[in-house]
């Protein structure tokens, strides 16, 4: 059976002290309330990985980056490598966060590069993809989400391909309140799934963990959860409060 696994992405959100007070509070009511064994990852910005890897250690929350560089080390000004995210305690990365490929113009090709920087440094990619609002009013979700796995991932070996993690993301959910329906989650989930078989084969697709975002909630993450080919969310602004990130959580 895949994996079930919730993760928090706070993107540029929390200074330290805020950061800690919530790792705080998520850390104590999964102790007392936590009732099945998803994956739980927490995702702060860069600066705060160390401190917040420090504080999980021992305990079953991970860490994850929500970015990493597109070359391995160097002269690149402002960059966080994939080597230096694990070495202060991150398992995880985000690649391909629909706000990179908008606001900072990430492409496909940069995406891939991301992708093995990350598996060399034994970091796991949480890797996203999903459309447009014009692209899905021109019924192109497929094709776009389509194009986003085989030029980013789809060169990779099947033992590499292995560590990969997929988040269904798409574009016009993400922090606007509209969720995709369960219906519409469901049918591009096992879309992708239908594609990672094509390509690897129905063993590798069945332990594929794919994850759904895009305004996932308290009210919604049972529903999406209980879908047969979702198997977890990549929640952002529900992950900052400590309630609704535990509550989704619980609702497998
Ligand atoms: P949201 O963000 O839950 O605030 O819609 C999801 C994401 O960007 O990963």
């Amino acid at each position: 059976m895949r994996d079930k696994i919730v993760a928090g992405n706070w993107k540029m959100n929390c200074n330290r002290e805020e950061a800690l007070s919530l790792v705080t509070e998520i850390s104590g009511m999964l102790q007392d309330e936590k009732n099945n064994s998803a994956t739980v990852i927490l995702a702060p910005p860069f600066v705060h990985i160390g401190a917040i890897s420090h504080f999980v250690n021992g305990s079953p929350v991970k860490v994850a980056a929500q970015n990493c560089a597109s070359e391995a080390s160097g002269a690149y000004t402002g960059e966080v490598s994939a080597a230096m995210i694990k070495s202060v305690g991150a398992d995880f990365v985000i690649i391909g966060h629909s706000e990179r490929r908008n606001y900072f113009l990430e492409s496909n090709a940069t995406l891939a590069k991301k992708t093995e920087l990350a598996l060399m440094a034994h970091l796991k990619p949480i890797f996203c993809v999903g459309e447009l609002l014009p692209e899905r009013e021109a019924a192109m979700h497929e094709v776009t989400v389509k194009k986003q796995l085989e030029e980013s991932l789809f060169h990779l070996s099947d033992e590499k391909f292995s560590e990969i993690i997929i988040a269904y993301e798409p574009v016009w959910a993400i922090g606007t309140g509209k969720t995709a329906t369960p219906a519409q989650a469901q049918e591009m989930h096992l879309f992708i799934r239908n594609l990672i078989a094509s390509k690897y084969g129905n063993a590798i697709a069945d332990a594929t963990s794919i994850l759904y975002g895009g305004s996932c909630n308290e009210l919604n993450a049972q529903e999406l959860f209980a879908l047969p080919d979702v198997d977890g969310g990549l929640i952002g602004g529900a992950s900052l409060k400590s309630r609704s990130f535990v509550n989704i959580i619980k609702s497998f």
